[in-house]
């Protein structure tokens, strides 16, 4: 974020918090309870917003030596993605071309991939290499049984995959204004920490919700974030499809005994960009979080995970403990607090008869992100 938006922002906090009154918009919002539950419209979410629009896969950190590699299996489709000795990134159907067996899992550092199933093998980039018992197969074109690419591109530290070989595929163009807005943040220097993988009885838009305000964090959260950000302070704007959400650290009193020119709201803050629709990366005061979160195989069920990024690498124990502690912290919130939550109004869903969920004044990024779901499948 610039400075001068901070500026702006950090007088609407200070403006809100003397006040007594969270930032508002005019009228609360509804959003029909089919919309978690919904068959048809669940089959239209993954077919219009997801397998049309880039995939986060991960950051660059995680992919900057030569035979760098991950492997991202949430949607359906396995893809691998590689750094090439030529230093170029390339992903991959991560699909063996002799019978299909699955080639790599998780990530790492190879110079070659070899199939589990009868060991052909391919270089970092996708050439197949290896063929066991070649007279089996005279004749065969080696250079036509590459493995498969997919677009990739990245932009901003961060790592996008094209969802299908087809696709249109312009990074840019998807992240719209917010793409100037992430570059500010540097997130090519972060170093990748850890991730956890989740998968939760719930339709991915309530694991999205869960980011999108802070009117639940005294009553669901009085003993993990609860004490650290303000109950029901969080400012909103939306950036075409996506949006951010500025959560308000309590130490943000500190900077009323500064002088504008050395405010710095980033510290004082958790800043959420949903970069629609189910990407939610968080701008720490000192680290950087994201949970990439798709839908599971039914409409009642989610798959995500969170990547953890750190300014530092962590090589000493101090900063492992450190680091631990913070993961720990999150993981403790959204495992024990918010996703089972959020199971439990899955479960409600089926049985509610129709009706609605309502949204209050101070809930403007619910309201937007289901809008712009409905927009995106042409149920506006
Ligand atoms: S399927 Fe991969 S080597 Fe046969
Ligand atoms: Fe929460």
């Amino acid at each position: 974020m610039r400075h001068e938006a901070q500026v702006a922002l950090i007088k609407r906090i200070f403006d809100c918090m003397d006040r007594g009154e969270p930032p508002m918009v005019e009228s609360m919002a509804v959003n029909p309870i089919a919309a978690y539950g919904s068959e048809e419209q669940f089959r239209l979410e993954r077919e219009r917003l997801f397998d049309t629009r880039p995939r986060l896969v991960g950051f660059s950190c995680q992919l900057r030596e030569p035979g760098d590699y991950l492997v991202d299996d949430l949607s359906g489709t396995s893809v691998l993605v590689v750094r090439g000795r030529d230093g170029e990134l390339r992903a991959f159907l991560n699909y063996c071309r002799h019978r299909g067996a699955r080639l790599a899992q998780g990530c790492g550092r190879a110079r070659t991939f070899a199939c589990v199933y009868h060991g052909w093998s391919y270089d970092d980039a996708g050439r197949l290499v290896g063929l066991p018992d070649a007279y089996g197969f005279p004749g065969l074109d080696r250079s036509e049984r590459g493995l498969r690419g997919l677009p990739v591109a990245e932009k901003h530290g961060m790592v996008w995959v094209a969802p299908r070989v087809d696709a249109p595929f312009d990074v840019d163009a998807y992240l719209g204004p917010l793409g100037p807005e992430l570059a500010l943040y540097r997130l090519e220097d972060y170093h990748y920490y850890e991730s956890r993988h989740l998968e939760y009885k719930m339709n991915w838009k309530i694991a999205v919700d869960t980011f999108g305000e802070s009117y639940h964090f005294k009553t669901l959260h009085p003993n993990t974030v609860g004490p650290i950000l303000h109950h029901n302070l969080s400012f909103f704007e939306p950036f075409g499809p996506h949006h951010r959400k500025t959560f308000v650290r309590k130490t943000i009193e500190t900077l009323r005994d500064k002088p504008e020119s050395e405010w710095d709201l980033i510290p004082q803050a958790a800043n959420v960009y949903v970069l629609f629709p189910g990407d939610v990366l968080t701008i720490q005061n000192d680290h950087v979080d994201v949970f990439r979160i798709r839908p599971g195989d039914r409409v009642g069920e989610c798959k995500m995970v969170m990547d953890f990024y750190i300014p530092e690498p962590a090589d000493t124990d101090s900063a492992h403990r450190h680091w631990k502690n913070n993961v720990d912290l999150l993981m403790a919130t959204v495992e024990t607090e918010d996703f089972p939550t959020g199971e439990s109004i899955q479960e409600g869903v089926a049985s509610s008869g129709g009706g609605d969920f309502v949204y209050g004044r101070f809930e403007p990024a619910l309201a937007h992100f289901h809008e712009q779901v409905r927009l995106a499948i042409g149920a506006a």
